[in-house]
């Protein structure tokens, strides 16, 4: 025996079919906008954000410390503001260093973790997971605080000019370089706006929305991780976990967005 009742199928086609109709009237931008905003109700940052904080004061390594005693910039075990001024010098290493590479160098010299080791190991895997981790909570607590990285000392200054330079460099198959895609404004990559990094892309963009957490694969990405899938995209060879290279465009980006308001971590498609 059989019903003619139309099929729910073909009534929710119906419904979307209204729904896409009305939304035409709406840029496309417009409608991602709306998308991020409903995302942000549920960011997946905070589950990450938790771990980090945990393993901030959590006891482990050859050395059994926690890293209470890391010094980000502020001062040992300051980490409020610590994210909105890195990278930059520290004595203890001699080097610029960038949040993640901060922390692994802390690892190191309180845990008796491998700095080496935890460098080389993939992204998404391993102490690679807990740096991601500790560097989402580090930055939350700066969320809402302005980006006003220094620029006293000699090597601060030259980190910023290699990081100039870096972000200019073309090469690879189709001679791209960072500017090829963030060097302009209004540019787009299918759905994805690409903000000019030459300048203050604005609060919230480019070097102050990350980590981010990736709804598209479900991951939680540093900074290391997004420049790593943009050297991808410019089809270039990936490059070492915080090498002076990836420090330096990311000091070249942070200066640039002097001001900007940090979100992070913020969500991303
Ligand atoms: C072939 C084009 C292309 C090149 C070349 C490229 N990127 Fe990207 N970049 C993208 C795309 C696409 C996104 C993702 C935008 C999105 O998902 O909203 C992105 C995102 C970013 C973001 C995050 C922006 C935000 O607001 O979330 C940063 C920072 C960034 N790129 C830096 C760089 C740097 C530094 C280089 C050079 C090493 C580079 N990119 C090279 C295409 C490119």
């Amino acid at each position: 025996m059989k019903a003619r009742t139309v099929k729910p199928g073909i009534v929710a086609l119906a419904l979307l079919a209204c729904a896409s109709a009305g939304a035409q009237t709406k840029s496309s931008a417009d409608g991602i906008a709306e998308y991020r905003k409903m995302l942000e109700d549920g960011n997946p940052a905070e589950l990450f954000e938790a771990k980090g904080e945990a393993l901030w004061k959590e006891k482990r390594g050859p050395k059994n410390a926690s890293l209470e005693l890391c010094d980000l910039g502020k001062g040992a075990g300051i980490v409020k503001g610590a994210f909105v001024e890195l990278p930059r010098y520290f004595a203890d290493t001699n080097k610029v260093q960038d949040l993640e590479s901060r922390l692994v160098s802390c690892m190191e010299a309180l845990q008796g973790l491998n700095a080496a080791g935890i460098s080389s190991t993939p992204f998404g895997r391993g102490e690679q997971n807990n740096v991601t981790a500790l560097a989402t909570w580090v930055a939350a607590e700066s969320r809402g605080l302005k980006f006003n990285l220094p620029q006293n000392h000699v090597e601060e200054k030259r980190s910023y000019e290699i990081g100039k330079r870096v972000f200019f460099f073309r090469g690879g198959t189709h001679d791209f370089s960072c500017a090829s895609c963030h060097g302009e404004d209004a540019k787009r990559i299918r759905l994805q706006d690409l903000p000019n990094l030459t300048k203050n892309p604005g609060d919230g963009i480019g070097f102050a929305a990350w980590p981010a957490y990736r709804v598209s694969n479900g991951q939680m990405w540093g900074m290391q991780l997004r420049l790593n899938d943009c050297y991808r995209q410019q089809r270039f060879p990936y490059p070492g976990f915080g090498s002076e290279a990836t420090i330096a465009v990311s000091t070249y980006m942070g200066v640039n967005a002097k001001g900007a308001e940090s979100i992070a971590p913020s969500i991303k498609r």
